[in-house]
């Protein structure tokens, strides 16, 4: 079986997906393959290459010359929306790999056209109509071979990493002279060239990929922290999406799905203790299949295998040091790394931290992501709804205040869990908004305030008694936008993430109890948040059947986290953060000492992504440019704007 490099599949898990807010979709590659429509093609033509290269008789060679290049250790090509890693038995990956190379560069993925594009770019006519693509970066996609085992010798097995890199100089005509690149950044830098430094980028889950983050974030990411001047490269953490092998435990995603409408009630809407049944039934159950399917690899996804990969990543780099944006469950992965390599630490930013020992213990993920969920829905949502006014947000009504807002949404939400709400919409057909996706929902809605004001209308139709927009957003969680020709057969790698969380915490004591202190966490959690509660909850439940599979974990970092490191890390954690909450930004910065600093950010959502403030993006920005940091240990940043206005 071949994974196609590209996002396809939707995330196809409604009641779950909390660390990161990376969500497959689609929409944006069907987007992306509508957008190249309007590119004028490229006239495809043979040109003379230079001897080195050895084009095999059937393959066709770009203007920009054939890739993979010689000795590129990911083995890099033009991201297209069609490509496929060669499978692990393969015995020749390396020609496969090769012999896909589309060279028709309309259509690879390229960054967006300079906005102040210089005359003198389009002055290389040799043989072609110029360079259209010149000024543009390009997305490149690759792989790497690593070793499944890294504390094994007779071991020979590997995973295929998928990695993506987003070259911000772009690529060079091979018959034209190696110009200066011509964005205002790029005076300096060549055309083709690979940056000086490399943002690496990780998008958290544990299971969210770094193909798509990089396919969507990587320019944004580039302009933020570098202003374009440096290369972003993720990938796919073992077992996850396009990575081999893929950690998917069912043979086909609407099994999940169908499943996934039982096992993934809300405390609230099901019958206790028997969902507890039901739901325990169902992981040991997706714990064997996962055996079956995948054997032992359970063994090898822990976050400290996962660092190892890091570590090669940046080897094959051929960087010093290691330059970084971690977010989510990628700060978990980032603490294990800088301190297993503290000498490789360069320019590392971790936001939205976790606090990674929490990992070793049994149900540890996912506790203290609890802390702030209902404030950010009290004072953030509500709060600001009530203070925007009408005309921003949909619930606000004259002389309410927060207090009668809140009051009007237990009513709500009292209302559903009594009887579920009928709906129909045309894409989907018949469907009900029910308690547990209503709280999946605004749960969803707190990771990124930019959904606020969509949301709030959302809940005041619902109010009025329509339910038509409620339903709408739960389609399109669930994935299936029937209106767009979209694959729907590629496997999604969502047991990943139970695989990560249970083998980072393999070694903890299992309670004495059983299941009745297992529904009792459940109580205890959702009683803590009601909003994230059931969903983390559910997070963790599975690890109570995973040592029975997989007894011994290769590998776990059980190490403190105060190594001296070659450089101090940026720590960014958000007041009102709703998974990763500024108590661990605190705890970290405590254990760390003089290894970090800490930009306490002042605002909503889960990290600083999606309500910014210029005082910790230019804080980002001089210590990824420049490697320098604040004085004191802790600063503090506040958001730009107002919820909805953003
Ligand atoms: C990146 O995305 C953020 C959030 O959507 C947006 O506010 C910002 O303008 C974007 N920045 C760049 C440089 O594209
Ligand atoms: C777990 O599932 C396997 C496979 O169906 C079954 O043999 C075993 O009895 C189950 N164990 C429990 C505790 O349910
Ligand atoms: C977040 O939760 C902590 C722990 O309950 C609390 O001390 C803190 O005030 C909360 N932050 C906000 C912004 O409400
Ligand atoms: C319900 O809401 C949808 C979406 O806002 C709207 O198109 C529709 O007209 C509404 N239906 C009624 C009966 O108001
Ligand atoms: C639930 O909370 C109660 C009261 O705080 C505590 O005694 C109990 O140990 C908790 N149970 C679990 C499983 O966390
Ligand atoms: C790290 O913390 C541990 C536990 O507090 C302590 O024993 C150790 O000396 C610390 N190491 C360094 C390098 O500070
Ligand atoms: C980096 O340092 C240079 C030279 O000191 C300075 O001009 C520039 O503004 C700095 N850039 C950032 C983003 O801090």
């Amino acid at each position: 079986m071949m994974e196609k490099l590209v996002p396809s599949h939707a995330s196809s898990h409604p009641p779950r997906r909390a660390w990161s807010s990376a969500r497959i979709a689609c929409t944006s590659a069907v987007a992306f393959a509508g957008l190249l429509l309007l590119v004028a093609r490229w006239p495809l033509q043979i040109v003379s290459l230079p001897s080195t290269i050895k084009p095999t008789a059937t393959q066709l060679v770009s203007p920009y010359g054939r890739f993979p290049l010689p000795n590129d250790p990911f083995q890099f090509v033009p991201c297209t929306t069609a490509y496929s890693l060669p499978p692990l038995d393969d015995s020749d990956a390396r020609r496969t790999w090769s012999a896909l190379f589309d060279p028709n560069p309309d259509h690879w993925r390229w960054g967006a056209a300079p906005s102040n594009p210089e005359p003198n770019l389009l002055r290389y006519d040799g043989d072609h109509d110029g360079d259209r693509y010149a000024g543009r970066g390009i997305h490149l996609c690759g792989y790497l071979d690593l070793p499944l085992d890294y504390l094994s010798n007779s071991d020979s097995r590997i995973v295929r990493l998928a990695v993506a890199k987003f070259q911000v100089s772009g690529l060079s005509l091979i018959d034209s002279p190696r110009l200066p690149h011509s964005t205002p950044h790029q005076q300096s830098i060549q055309a083709g060239a690979k940056s000086e430094r490399t943002i690496v980028v990780e998008p958290g889950g544990p299971g969210a990929s770094g193909i798509y983050h990089v396919w969507t974030a990587a320019e944004n990411i580039t302009e933020r922290f570098s202003q374009g001047q440096f290369d972003v490269l993720g990938w796919d953490p073992r077992g996850v999406e396009f990575s081999l092998p893929s950690a998917a435990c069912f043979p086909h995603n609407v099994d999940r799905d169908r499943w996934s409408l039982l096992t993934g009630l809300s405390r609230e809407d099901s019958k206790q203790p028997r969902q507890l049944d039901v739901v325990d039934a169902m992981n040991n159950a997706t714990f064997y299949a996962c055996q079956k399917r995948l054997g032992d690899f359970g063994r090898f996804v822990s976050t400290a295998s996962v660092a190892r990969d890091l570590e090669e990543i940046r080897k094959a780099l051929m960087e010093e040091d290691l330059t970084a944006y971690f977010i989510s469950y990628g700060t978990g992965i980032a603490q294990t790394y800088v301190n297993t390599f503290p000498d490789r630490v360069g320019r590392v930013i971790l936001d939205g931290c976790q606090y990674i020992k929490d990992q070793r213990q049994l149900a540890g993920f996912g506790m203290t992501s609890l802390d702030n969920v209902t404030d950010a829905w009290r004072d953030g949502f509500l709060g600001e709804c009530a203070k925007a006014g009408s005309e921003r947000c949909a619930l606000a009504r004259p002389l309410d205040t927060v207090g009668d807002l809140e009051t009007r949404m237990s009513k709500l939400f009292e209302s559903i869990l009594a009887r579920p709400a009928s709906a129909y919409t045309e894409a989907n057909g018949p469907s009900i908004i029910t308690y547990s996706s209503l709280l999946t929902t605004i749960y969803d809605s707190l990771y990124d305030p930019r959904d606020w004001p969509a949301t709030a209308l959302l809940l005041s139709e619902l109010e009025a008694g329509n339910s038509t927009l409620a339903a709408v957003a739960l389609a399109e969680r669930w994935g299936f936008d029937t209106s767009l020709l979209c694959s729907t057969d590629e496997l999604s790698s969502d047991e990943l993430f139970s695989l990560v969380v249970c083998a980072d915490s393999y070694d903890a004591p299992q309670p004495d109890g059983g299941l009745e202190w297992w529904g009792q966490l459940w109580a205890n959690m959702t009683s803590q948040s009601w909003i994230s509660g059931n969903s983390r909850f559910l997070d963790v439940f599975a690890c109570r059947h995973f040592t029975k599979y997989w007894p011994h974990v290769s590998e776990v970092y059980r190490g403190h986290l105060n190594h001296t490191l070659a450089n101090p890390v940026l720590l960014i954690s958000t007041t009102y953060d709703p998974a990763t909450p500024l108590r661990n930004g605190r705890r970290l910065l405590e254990e760390m000492g003089q290894n970090a600093k800490l930009v306490v950010h002042h605002g909503y959502g889960h990290t600083s992504r999606f309500h910014r403030s210029d005082c910790t993006d230019s804080i980002g920005r001089s210590f990824i440019l420049n490697g320098t940091l604040p004085a004191g240990r802790e600063t503090n940043c506040f958001a730009d704007k107002k919820p909805y206005q953003i």
